[in-house]
């Protein structure tokens, strides 16, 4: 009647961005992620069961032992989304205990780590009521739950490479669940690095949320949409043939295209700082001066991801630390890389 579940679950960084939703979160389009490795959120959920029975979700958030009551409402919002799925939600209360590994006021979205973290501690927690489910079906459920947590977290459970969405040449994938990217990829992304860049450690200036539904209506919606599945099918050449100028141009122009899709909202939003131009120059002029394979991409804010490479990681960190770090805030920066998804503790 009671008992505690934990997991750990990583963030992940989009190489084809998902930028736009249909209801109870479907996407517009597919996309593709490298899951990271050391940006992680831990949860621990204790569970009892209700000594009454009620019609109410019942819990407590605490985020590095502080209770979080400004977290109740996504909670709640999720619980309602997910309840259809997990008929004991009501039946217990819920102490919900989360960490980051990753700076809490960094910008870096922990929407993905969280919401991954937590659909994985309740799958655990139905896998006890019901020893049945299989691995497939765990993780998928996870990955189901999760997405309706926030759409991006669907695609944090396992690695290296995760894509969420329907695309008619990736075996298996749907708009429902994340799936490992089904095919073999070349050496040249193994490893890779992303050193995250943080300009900008405050709230975002445009949630999702609203950043999705800017797209409702948007003159360029249907286009991107195509582009977006295009892309999917030039990237998935690309990791098998490991062609790093054109991963580079991909990467690079999915991540302006999503701060294009900003600006030309209505209303409109610029999420880049100048020193996030700053940092994309530099980043231009030493790929030119050097040729080594450094790319960058953005998520909706002005953080930069710097991708490149295991094998370069000398260079390009000397690079990061001689002329980007003076355009972090703080100079504050995170070193990550590819990772493998959630872990049971
Ligand atoms: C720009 O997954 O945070 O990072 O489904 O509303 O929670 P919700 O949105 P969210 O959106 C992520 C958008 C993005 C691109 C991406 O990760 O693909």
């Amino acid at each position: 009647n009671k008992g505690s579940v934990s997991w750990s679950s990583p963030s992940n960084i989009a190489l084809v961005k998902y930028w736009g939703k249909k209801q109870t979160q479907i996407p517009e389009n597919p996309s593709i992620s490298f899951t990271l490795d050391n940006c992680k959120t831990i949860t621990v959920l204790d569970f009892v069961k209700k000594e009454t029975q009620d019609d109410v979700f019942s819990f407590e958030v605490f985020l590095d032992e502080i209770p979080k009551p400004e977290f109740h409402p996504k909670i709640e919002t999720f619980f309602n989304r997910i309840e259809a799925y997990l008929p004991f939600l009501k039946q217990f209360h819920f102490t919900i205990k989360t960490k980051n590994t990753f700076p809490h006021s960094s910008g870096i979205a922990s929407s993905a780590s969280g919401m991954s973290a937590l659909a994985l501690c309740l799958v655990s927690i139905e896998k006890q009521l019901n020893p049945n489910l299989s691995e497939t079906e765990f993780i998928q459920k996870a990955s189901f739950l999760a997405r309706l947590g926030s759409g991006s977290a669907c695609r944090s459970l396992e690695g290296d490479l995760v894509v969420w969405g329907t695309h008619p040449e990736i075996e298996g994938s749907n708009d429902l669940f994340g799936v490992k990217y089904p095919y073999k990829v070349h050496d040249n992304f193994k490893n890779y690095q992303d050193t995250i860049l943080l300009v900008d450690k405050g709230e975002k200036q445009v949630s999702s949320t609203v950043g999705h539904n800017l797209m409702y209506g948007h003159p360029f919606a249907s286009q991107r949409f195509g582009q977006a599945v295009d892309n999917i099918s030039k990237i998935k050449l690309i990791l098998e043939s490991g062609d790093l100028e054109a991963f580079i141009a991909l990467v690079e122009s999915e991540a302006l295209t999503l701060h294009a899709m900003m600006m030309t909202s209505m209303p409109y939003f610029i999420l880049m700082k100048p020193n996030t131009l700053q940092i994309i120059n530099r980043i231009w002029s030493f790929r030119e001066e050097t040729k080594l394979p450094i790319s960058f991409t953005l998520d909706a804010g002005a953080n930069v991801h710097v991708l490149y490479p295991e094998q370069y990681t000398d260079d390009i960190l000397k690079f990061i630390q001689d002329e980007l770090v003076a355009y972090c805030q703080n100079g504050h920066y995170i070193c990550d890389k590819i990772g493998f998804g959630a872990k049971q503790l």
